[in-house]
């Protein structure tokens, strides 16, 4: 995905920088050329030469010689993309306020591609007014801001401001460089989503259960792409979808069957403007789950094991409508335009998503899907792409739906 894109990290001096050698080493292996930038306290932390070894271009630093004549203007101009990590509050206030007293801000200030900043600080510097102001600025600005973790601190207990694990900074990247590549125009912000994620699991009895084929993979794509672009997320997903980076800021809920997806998407529907129902839900639950194991001797004739099956509710279609702009998929094997268009009628939607899932290289548990966004007056076929393409097109296409339903 990253195949021959120009990428610089800039480094600044928190204690996280120890952990960004082995990021670099991520963008490398995923296609990308990179270059790093690193402020003089960062090299308290991590050394000019890790860089060098991994990227085999010597770091842009204070006091050293560059191959480059003005080197911050090199590396400012040789850049498609850039990114902080992690990104301190000093850099960010300097930054915010035009300051370029070293030669990473100085590149970073003369840059004109997209900037995407990772912070990682201390919990109290985190919610200082100061770093929120700025913060704020950065965005109003144009540049991305990730928001930092919750966990355990380099000061020794739980807060928020540790940088955001390696999976999900990298899908942040993804992200963000597909949305400035592809919908430059999709702002979120503002907006109130609810997304459903993953497949349900319904049980059989303490070791066995009904489930489906469902990854979350591209839920999770939607959750991470709407957070980046503004949006403020609840995610609802499945235990199955518990692995995949979710990134911080989202309002993560994690269910097993398809009665607690169906409790949990009813109760935070209430307040929100769009709703993405990519669950795979499974349509059966037993009618009888058993709390011990079940015994071969004691179930089984010669003509096998039957197990009574009772219907799970419908949830799209028993979510309320008023208020918000509703969105299902379609899985499909066969017929799926055609299946897709009953379905928006069935399940009273504004959108449905369908895709073919007969093909394996798309769909369940696959990093790439082809879709057709399906609305009432109009079909749209996307290309082949990843599921974070699918999910920025798909997001931008909603976004302009509800700007004209509003002329
Ligand atoms: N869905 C739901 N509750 C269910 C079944 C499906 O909310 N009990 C939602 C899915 O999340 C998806 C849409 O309905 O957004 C279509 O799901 P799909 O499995 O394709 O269709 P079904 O309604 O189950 O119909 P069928 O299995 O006959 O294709």
């Amino acid at each position: 995905m990253l195949k021959g894109l120009n990428l610089t990290v800039v480094v600044t001096g928190g204690i996280a920088a120890y952990k960004v050698p082995d990021f670099v080493r991520t963008l490398i292996k995923a296609g990308a050329n990179v270059r790093v930038a690193l402020t003089p306290s960062a090299k308290q932390f991590v050394t000019p030469f890790t860089f060098e070894v991994l990227t085999k271009y010597p770091p842009l630093v204070e006091d050293v010689q560059s191959p480059d004549t003005v080197a911050h203007i090199a590396l400012a101009d040789w850049t498609d993309y850039a990114i902080v990590v992690p990104a301190t509050a000093n850099t960010m206030a300097k930054f915010v306020n035009g300051i370029a007293d070293n030669e990473a801000l100085s590149m970073m200030l003369a840059l004109d591609s997209p900037l995407l900043f990772v912070p990682a600080m201390n919990e109290k510097m985190w919610a200082n007014p100061a770093t929120k102001r700025n913060v704020d600025q950065l965005r109003l600005d144009g540049h991305t801001v990730v928001e930092p973790d919750t966990g355990f601190l380099a000061e020794g207990y739980e807060g928020k401001g540790r940088m955001p694990a390696p999976e999900a900074i990298f899908q942040s990247l993804l992200a963000f460089i597909t949305i400035n590549k592809q919908a430059k125009t999709l702002d979120l912000t503002g907006y109130r989503l609810l997304v459903s994620a993953g497949g349900t699991t319904e049980k059989l009895d303490p070791v066995r259960f009904l489930t489906n084929r469902s990854s979350g993979k591209m839920g999770l794509a939607i959750a991470n792409v709407a957070l980046l672009a503004g949006g403020q997320v609840t995610l609802v997903r499945t235990e199955n979808a518990k692995n995949l980076p979710v990134l911080p800021g989202i309002e993560v809920v994690t269910v097993k069957s398809a009665q607690e997806l169906y409790d949990k998407m009813h109760a935070h529907v209430t307040d929100k403007d769009i709703v993405i129902m990519s669950a795979a839900v499974s349509d059966y639950r037993s009618a009888n789950p058993v709390n011990q194991k079940m015994k071969k001797d004691q179930l089984s004739n010669q003509d096998g094991l039957s197990i009574q099956l009772t219907e799970n509710p419908d949830i799209l279609a028993s979510l309320p409508k008023a208020g918000h702009y509703m969105v299902g998929f379609a899985a499909e094997t066969q017929n799926v335009i055609e299946y897709g268009r009953n379905k928006l009628v069935k399940k009273g939607v504004d959108m449905i998503v369908a895709n073919d899932v007969s093909d394996q290289t798309i769909g369940f548990n696959a990093d790439d899907n082809q879709v057709t966004l399906i609305t009432k007056d109009s079909e749209r076929t996307l290309e082949k792409q990843s599921k974070i393409g699918v999910a920025v097109e798909m997001l931008a296409h909603i976004q302009d739906n509800i700007s004209k339903s509003k002329k």
